[in-house]
């Protein structure tokens, strides 16, 4: 763990002091915090601290632990949060720094008579949760994915396994059901500095955190692991840069694969090539595997919105927390793929109705296609922004983020099955294809996707927007309605679902 910021043992001599039984007592903090609310207590005069914690005797311990005011001499008001910032603070309350218990009762303070403040991005308190919030959902994300298991025995039949894990923030026990769900069939032990978690096959456990030296060092299958590795491993896909980045040196140094990354990366220029040759026959590859965050195809597209909803490997650094589902009828024969929700589309919740999705709707209409009779939707599910001023603006989503959003969207078309997809524009074609598809050389031809299905290519008409001058602007759309006309040239919206364009 790195130093922690201290912004908060300038407090009043008079005051509250509360002690919560260990840096993860977030029933403890709701407890109090809902107490100190109804005694009206403001945040300047409560000092949180964790009993035991190392730093806990050098606060100012002048401050008094007084019998907080009786929730019941006061009527009691109900606690206005929103579910936003109350999510917020869950997840703020995980993070290393000694000031987040003191934030979040500053902010749930004030948020009795300011019920949006968590719709002000410049507030300077929900910036700092925000920032919490956000590091506490990326180091959840490294450890789903960055906890290597060691083989160390067998007992009664069940295979037993350890692994050391370095978390930034006091996530240990928020994991735990994670790993029990991925690995219910094996007994296994994480240890952290922190905490540990344990499952037996019957029971979750959660205990005091150690060292790497405390776990036995044998290892039965790390070979075996390695051999995996080596054949699995995609040098088309190797980006050093972007794997520091992302999995720093710290999570590096406990992955067995890591040492072979060099002699594979050595070899690897000869199999990228054969790869490129083998991918022109490949047109439609699908997405190589299911996301972390579920281990089955999901049944219905609520159940794929909610998994998603929830999912903690999905890209979120630069993203809204809102993630837009797609709309329209389940049974549709015409799914419409975007690239992303915009700002509008954002705020209410729903695709294409700000500026794109209105020349949208315009040129379907004069295409002959009936909008309530699509589905439409967008390939990666959250709007990808940079702020400016007050403005949100929109940001392309990268290689990575795209390729996150294939598996979901294969299984969005799978749920809807319709005749055909329209896609629009760079962004959808790379994410339901794979490859970079250059519109130009495939719109206006309907490709086959798979049995009884097709797929149509076009631009997207935010495309359209750009193009400075009317001329340009009228030729592009002309192209454009061209493409859609195909399109219901080729499906019927309503009746029963045939093979129309086969
Ligand atoms: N652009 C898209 O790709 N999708 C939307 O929903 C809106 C704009």
């Amino acid at each position: 763990m790195t130093p922690v910021d201290r912004d908060d043992d300038r407090r009043p001599k008079n005051g509250f002091r509360i002690a919560l039984c260990s840096e993860v007592d977030r029933d403890g903090w709701r407890a109090h915090a809902r107490r100190l609310l109804q005694g009206r207590v403001a945040p300047d005069q409560v000092t949180w601290t964790v009993a035991g914690r190392r730093d806990s005797d050098q606060l100012d311990l002048s401050a008094q632990t007084v019998s907080l005011p009786a929730a019941a001499s006061h009527s009691p008001r109900p606690i206005r949060i929103s579910r936003h910032l109350l999510a917020l603070i869950n997840g703020g309350l995980l993070h290393r720094n000694a000031d987040r218990f003191d934030l979040a009762y500053r902010l749930l303070y004030r948020a009795q008579s300011v019920p949006r403040l968590h719709e002000n991005p410049a507030d300077a308190d929900m910036m700092k949760l925000n920032r919490y919030a956000k590091a506490i959902r990326r180091d959840i994300h490294k450890m789903h994915a960055f906890v290597r298991f060691r083989k160390i025995g067998e007992r009664e039949g069940r295979e037993q396994f350890v692994a050391w894990f370095e978390p930034d923030h006091h996530i240990t026990a928020t994991v735990a059901p994670f790993f029990r769900k991925r690995f219910t069939g094996m007994d296994w032990l994480i240890l952290t500095p922190q905490a540990s978690i344990a499952w037996d096959g019957d029971r979750l456990s959660i205990g005091s955190g150690g060292s790497k030296h405390d776990l036995p060092q044998q290892d039965l299958v790390e070979a075996e692991w390695r051999t995996y590795y080596a054949n699995i491993f995609n040098p088309a896909r190797v980006k050093i840069a972007a794997m520091k980045s992302e999995m720093t040196l710290k999570y590096w140094k406990n992955l067995p694969e890591a040492e072979l990354i060099p002699s594979l990366l050595e070899r690897a220029a000869g199999r990228v090539d054969a790869m490129v040759a083998h991918g022109r026959q490949d047109a439609f590859r699908p997405a190589d595997h299911a996301p972390l965050s579920t281990a089955e195809p999901p049944a219905s597209l609520d159940q794929l919105y909610e998994i998603l909803e929830q999912a903690s490997d999905a890209p979120r650094e630069s993203f809204s927390d809102r993630l837009v589902r797609g709309s329209g009828p389940v049974d549709a024969r015409i799914m419409v793929i975007g690239e992303q929700p915009g700002d509008q589309e954002d705020r209410q919740g729903r695709p294409f109705v700000g500026p794109a999705g209105q020349l949208l709707d315009r040129a379907l209409a004069e295409a002959g296609l009936d909008r309530q009779r699509l589905f439409l939707t967008n390939a990666v599910k959250r709007f990808k922004y940079r702020q400016s001023g007050k403005r949100r603006i929109h940001e392309t989503p990268n290689a990575g983020e795209i390729n996150y959003y294939r598996w979901w969207i294969e299984q969005e078309i799978r749920l809807v099955d319709p005749r055909l997809v329209i896609v629009l524009g760079a962004t959808a074609a790379r994410c339901l294809t794979g490859k970079v598809m250059k519109i130009s050389r495939h719109r206006g031809t309907i490709l086959p996707l798979a049995t009884n299905r097709s797929l149509l290519i076009t631009v997207h008409p935010s495309y359209l927007l750009r193009i400075p001058d009317a001329q340009g602007r009228q030729v592009e759309y002309a192209k454009f309605l061209r493409d859609l006309e195909l399109a219901a040239a080729g499906v019927k919206t309503d009746g029963p679902k045939g093979g129309d364009l086969s």
